[in-house]
């Protein structure tokens, strides 16, 4: 299928006292997967509504292949919804509730079939046509919404939260099964959530929201090794954030940082920065050594705690010039000879150190309260939960979901 180009454009939706969009400019080719990913409340559903029609733009522009929408009433947009509750009909069967849509199409009979099958067998649901909503688990249930969706053929398909009713592993499942999907239908997936490792998982691009704005768009490796700022340093999985003062850049092209009494060198983000800045690090590129390992960047500390979660494990250590960083250590079997308390070394490599700028560490006001080491500062959000077998965890996060770290790309 060709087109479902989405473009928004300086949009903006204000309700009474709220701004819930606040200038959004987004430009998603036709057959993309891009996320919209943010923190409750930041504007992704009010994002899709519009897209949809279900709201009107209170400034801006949204174009679909190049047609401005403001005149175009939301039956007659080529894009289509899948809720986060589904939204089926329970009186209908599945049948009848993926044909729903069809109904004013006015379809020969035997075509309204041939596509309820094929939607049917898109999402592997052949020879439960005939079963109500309540004799499905949430698992298939999701999947007849998608297949109600998908039969109208749209060239967008906008999908809020869908599987956020579901269970980690059906989540994980389906995760897999939504992303290959899309790839065998080949639209544009508009898919907003606010678990950092869904979207990291699943799309070719994303937007990381907060309160309406777009802090960054990047494919996921971009943001996540290269976020913009410290609001999507956070966001993105555990990161370590630490207050440092900045000294340019030296003759060897990395920025000098000090942080408290120690001289540090960092070679990613803002190297000619000067002044106070934040460092960041992921917990994966933290390395501890035996306390005392003299080498550049290295710092003493103490490991605070030691949190097992399986594929790997968490130290919280505490450095000598008083932040906290969290390390990542994969699980090999056997000791790992850093017990609490024990005294560490700590290398922090230049290649691994990035220096976002104070213009980009406080953006909006999101960050301010989420503290020096983010949610690390907390200590009670910290415990992480395995996910998989391939390094990646989550973490509990009170506020905006389950975090990712120990990614790579
Ligand atoms: N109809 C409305 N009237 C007034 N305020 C609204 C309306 N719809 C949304 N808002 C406000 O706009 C902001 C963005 O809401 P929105 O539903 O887009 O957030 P979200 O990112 O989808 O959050 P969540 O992850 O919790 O679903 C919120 O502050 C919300 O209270
Ligand atoms: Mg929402």
């Amino acid at each position: 299928m060709s087109g479902g180009e989405v473009e928004l454009v300086d949009l903006v939706k204000r309700f009474a006292e709220v701004t819930a969009v606040d200038g959004i400019t987004l430009n998603i080719p036709g057959g993309e997967f891009f996320s919209l990913l943010g923190p409750s409340g930041c504007g992704k559903t009010t994002t899709l509504r519009l897209i949809a029609g279900f709201e009107q733009p209170t400034e801006g522009k949204i174009l679909l292949d190049g047609q401005d929408m403001a005149q175009t009433p939301p039956h007659r947009r080529n894009v289509n919804t899948v809720f986060q509750n589904y939204a089926l009909f329970p009186f209908l069967n599945v049948q009848e509730n993926v044909s729903f849509g069809l109904r004013y199409k006015d379809l020969p009979k035997q075509e309204v079939k041939r596509r309820v099958g094929d939607a049917l067998a898109l999402v592997r649901l052949e020879g439960m046509g005939k079963r109500r909503p309540s004799q499905l688990s949430g698992g298939q249930q999701q999947r007849v919404a998608l297949a109600r969706a998908l039969v109208l053929n749209p060239a967008v398909l906008l999908l809020d939260e869908p599987l956020g009713a579901l269970d980690a592993k059906l989540r994980k499942a389906l995760q897999i099964e939504l992303k290959a999907l899309q790839e065998t239908v080949g639209i544009t997936f508009i898919y907003v959530t606010h678990d950092q490792e869904e979207a990291l998982t699943m799309s070719d691009r994303m937007a990381v929201m907060s309160n309406g704005h777009v802090e960054q768009v990047g494919s996921p490796s971009e943001v996540y090794e290269e976020p913009a700022n410290a609001y999507v340093a956070d966001f993105l999985g555990a990161s370590n954030l630490m207050p440092a003062r900045a000294d340019g850049r030296g003759a060897d092209g990395r920025c000098r940082v000090r942080l408290g009494e120690f001289e540090l060198a960092a070679a990613r983000g803002h190297v000619d920065s000067r002044g106070d800045v934040k460092i960041t690090i992921r917990p994966e590129r933290v390395q501890l050594e035996d306390y005392g390992t003299p080498g550049e960047n290295r710092l003493p500390g103490m490991v605070q705690r030691v949190v097992y979660v399986g594929s790997t494990v968490q130290l919280i250590v505490n450095l000598a010039p008083g932040q906290t960083v969290q390390a990542s250590m994969q699980n090999q079997g056997g000791t790992l000879g850093f017990d609490q308390g024990t005294p560490v070394g700590v290398f922090l490599p230049p290649d691994a150190l990035r220096v976002l700028a104070s213009e980009d560490s406080d953006l909006h006001g999101n960050f301010s309260n989420r503290g020096a080491t983010g949610s690390l500062a907390a200590g009670e959000s910290t415990v992480p939960e395995v996910a998989d077998g391939h390094g990646q965890e989550r973490r509990h996060e009170h506020d905006r979901g389950q975090g990712v770290e120990g990614r790579r790309r």
